[in-house]
């Protein structure tokens, strides 16, 4: 576990002041410049006056920061050229977005969060880091930790999902996994950069970087405890997200970057814009001019501009003319400074290029690419045991435009990810099942065309074989930065090849890969076996096998709320009471649709059946410094071993504002054999119980309050007990 506070030691910090004493102020300010390296390879003359800031302080020796090089020579000569080129011999740092995978890419983080197992997403963060290290990259822009409740929005596919404490374990898992501190310094060590502060998920409309209007409270109480979490972890930085908040935009406001971050949090690290924010400051309306946005920028608190030019264009003047204090200057360099040197890049920047050879795709990450794809997928339906299938079937159909596909399970932000790493969904079958079984593929559709010229070829097979496997979903750019919909079911022609397949009569497993919740109620009203496959990484296909054949029980639980309809949105568990629950006429409902979810936050099943009995609270009565413990026996009542996500949900019944009917505030993935029982022990601590009451302070009020220990947030067994 990294340090928590105090990033950066008394050493470093002597170190720090000593270079500041030497520096220019046009030092300073370069290094407080960052530049994506790949905008200026697109457009070594064109883009205008970024690329000529950019060549400027590269020739100077005076950048602070690229990122999006391509590789350990590139890394390393650029890096060599910074040094010697720099009058005090600063190095840069080079950062990149390693968001769920570098060469061996895992699934996407929301897919991950469905494994909720956060060792796995400390081993994934850090075999991500050390692939990005051995390229020569310090700085990964990950974890993405932003909290949303909207399937719309493309970025989900980043996220943890919904809830703030799943997203506070994951958060400080990543950030531990992805800050490798390597002091025999075999390879560069790496800093996380958990992103987006803050808010960035409440895009209105589920429209990526449109307006953020949250209150306080929610802010409070949803968007910043990963955030919290994260910077106790360690995070040697934060990136700033591009929305506003309570009206101005992150990287401007004073109120996020320094009172809460610095102020209330104590947050030594650096705080890195978001690419270009700084310009956007005059296109949200809150800055006239690149001048004036230089100027609310750094007095916010954001230490690095990330891609704008403006800092080192416009805070020498604004200094000159009195209207920034150096002092503002100098504690940003400090920052970047101690990062740099906490990093060891002044010791030496330089990355050995065979470190690659024996990091990258090694045998043991893509391994652990397996194992984090079986544990993230979901079992969404089951009927009639079809699953798991035999190996030995006679004759297997597969069919739909994810079948064969190669690139899309890569995901969002795979930069780094080889489409010819990716084991595909037939290769993962035919690799698992018996050289005796006749298998048969057609595409059938494409994933978002109207062509349905391939359903003849493809319902043949259908009609030949013994079972089918349909694989169908979403493309890797339906989801992601800049990638909302406004429509959450299947795209193109994909729906009427399920069910035209279904028709058919035969048993029919669909495989879903989707980097989002989807509205797929049809899918859930026809189909016998659904399997949740997200965009899983490169051992998508083999991942998949393992489950559909039975080698592995699926054990993920969705961490997003799958809605019935786009209408509903937004969906999530923890919604409050309100004081017309739904019910009749005069209630909080729909005329014409259930409020209840397709699939609701901790859902997933498994090819066993887990049985609860016997919750115990060890106490109906304590005080508000006490703890109490709350246990239940689970049976594994089933044939088959597996792993189960055991969830507890607190609920204060009466409080000074309004509650959520849940909140989730412990779970533990248990392992049982077939008839085998454990009983599971949660401690609610004080913590647990504390709320952000009506004066604002945080605190348990007494009251009686409800648990709930279960499989998912719908259904468990209900105790209570009462804080004096
Ligand atoms: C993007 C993203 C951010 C990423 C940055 C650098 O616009 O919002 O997540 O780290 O730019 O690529």
């Amino acid at each position: 576990m990294i340090a928590k506070k105090n990033l950066f030691s008394s050493e470093i910090k002597e170190k720090v002041q000593s270079l500041i004493s030497e520096m220019t102020l046009e030092e300073k300010v370069g290094q407080m410049s960052q530049f994506d390296w790949g905008f200026h390879a697109i457009n070594p003359d064109a883009g205008g006056e970024i690329n000529l800031i950019m060549k400027e302080l590269l020739d100077k020796g005076m950048l602070g920061s690229l990122f999006n090089l391509s590789g350990v020579e590139q890394a390393n000569t650029l890096q060599q050229q910074a040094i010697e080129r720099s009058r005090l011999g600063i190095p840069m740092i080079v950062g990149r977005d390693v968001i769920h995978g570098y060469r061996s890419v895992f699934p996407i983080p929301l897919a991950q969060s469905a494994s909720w197992n956060p060792d796995l997403i400390r081993r994934t963060a850090s075999a991500a880091s050390k692939e990005a290290a051995s390229d020569g990259i310090s700085w990964v822009f990950a974890p993405m930790i932003d909290i949303t409740r909207d399937p719309r929005w493309g970025r989900i596919a980043e996220t943890m999902g919904e809830d703030p404490h799943l997203g506070e374990i994951m958060a400080e898992a990543w950030v531990d996994g992805a800050e490798v501190l390597d002091s025999a310094n075999e390879s560069l060590s790496v800093a996380s950069c958990p992103k987006h502060f803050a808010g960035y998920g409440f895009a209105e409309s589920g429209r990526d970087y449109n307006t953020v209007d949250v209150s306080d409270r929610v802010l409070r109480e949803v968007i910043l405890p990963p955030f919290r979490k994260a910077v106790d972890a360690g995070a040697l930085s934060i990136m700033a997200s591009f929305n506003e908040v309570n009206g101005v935009p992150a990287c401007a406001n004073h109120y996020l970057l320094t009172t809460i971050l610095r102020e209330e949090w104590g947050f030594e690290g650096v705080l890195v814009s978001d690419y270009n924010a700084l310009g956007e400051l005059i296109t949200h309306g809150v800055a006239k001019d690149a001048e004036e946005a230089c100027e609310i920028a750094i007095k916010a608190g954001t230490d690095m501009d990330m891609h704008s030019g403006i800092y080192y264009k416009y805070l020498p003047k604004l200094v000159q003319e009195g209207r920034v204090d150096e002092s503002l200057i100098d504690a940003a360099v400090g920052r970047i400074l101690a990062l740099k040197i906490k990093l060891k890049l002044f010791d030496n920047a330089q990355v050995n290029p065979d470190l690659n050879q024996s990091v990258i795709l090694s045998e043991e990450h893509v391994s652990l690419a397996r194992e984090a794809a079986r544990e993230s997928i979901v079992l969404l339906k089951n009927d009639n045991d079809t699953l798991p299938l035999t190996k030995q079937l006679k004759s297997l159909a597969v069919i739909g435009p994810l079948a064969t596909n190669i690139n899309d399970p890569l995901g969002c932000w795979a930069a780094d990810g080889n489409p010819d790493d990716v084991v595909s969904l037939l290769d993962g079958i035919k690799a698992k099942i018996s050289p005796d079984t006749e298998l048969l593929y057609a595409e059938g559709c494409d994933i978002e065309s109207e062509d349905e010229n391939g359903f003849e070829q493809a319902l043949a097979v259908v009609a030949q074989a013994d079972v089918t496997i349909i694989a169908v979903g979403e493309s890797k750019i339906m989801s992601g930065e800049g990638n909302s919909r406004s429509e959450l079911d299947l795209p193109g022609k994909q729906r009427e090849l399920v069910e035209a397949a279904i028709k058919l009569g035969k048993p029919v497993v669909v495989v879903l890969f989707n980097g989002r919740p989807l509205t797929t109620v049809w899918l859930d009203e026809k189909a016998t076996s659904i399997v949740e496959a997200w965009h899983l990484g490169i051992q998508s296909g083999n991942a998949i096998a393992d489950v559909l054949f039975g080698d592995y029980n699926p054990s993920g639980k969705l961490t997003a709320t799958f809605p019935r309809s786009v209408g509903q949105i937004p969906l999530y568990y923890y919604r409050k009471n309100t004081g017309r629950p739904p019910g009749g006429v005069y209630s909080s409902r729909y005329v014409d649709a259930p409020v209840q979810p397709l699939y609701p936050f901790g859902y997933g099943l498994s090819y066993t059946k887990f049985e609860y009995n016997n919750l115990v609270i060890s106490s109906t009565s304590i005080s508000s410094s006490d703890s109490v413990s709350v246990s239940v026996d689970i049976t594994n009542t089933g044939s088959y071993n597996g792993d189960e996500v055991v969830q507890l949900y607190i609920r204060d019944l009466a409080a000074s504002v309004t509650q959520p009917l849940k909140k989730l505030k412990g779970f533990s993935k248990i392992s049982l054999l077939a008839g085998e029982t454990k009983t599971v022990t949660f401690t609610v601590t004080p913590s647990d119980l504390a709320i952000i009451g009506v004066n604002n302070s945080l605190t348990v009020e007494p009251g009686s309050f409800q648990v709930m220990v279960g499989s998912n947030s719908e259904d468990g067994l209900i105790g209570e007990f009462v804080v004096r």
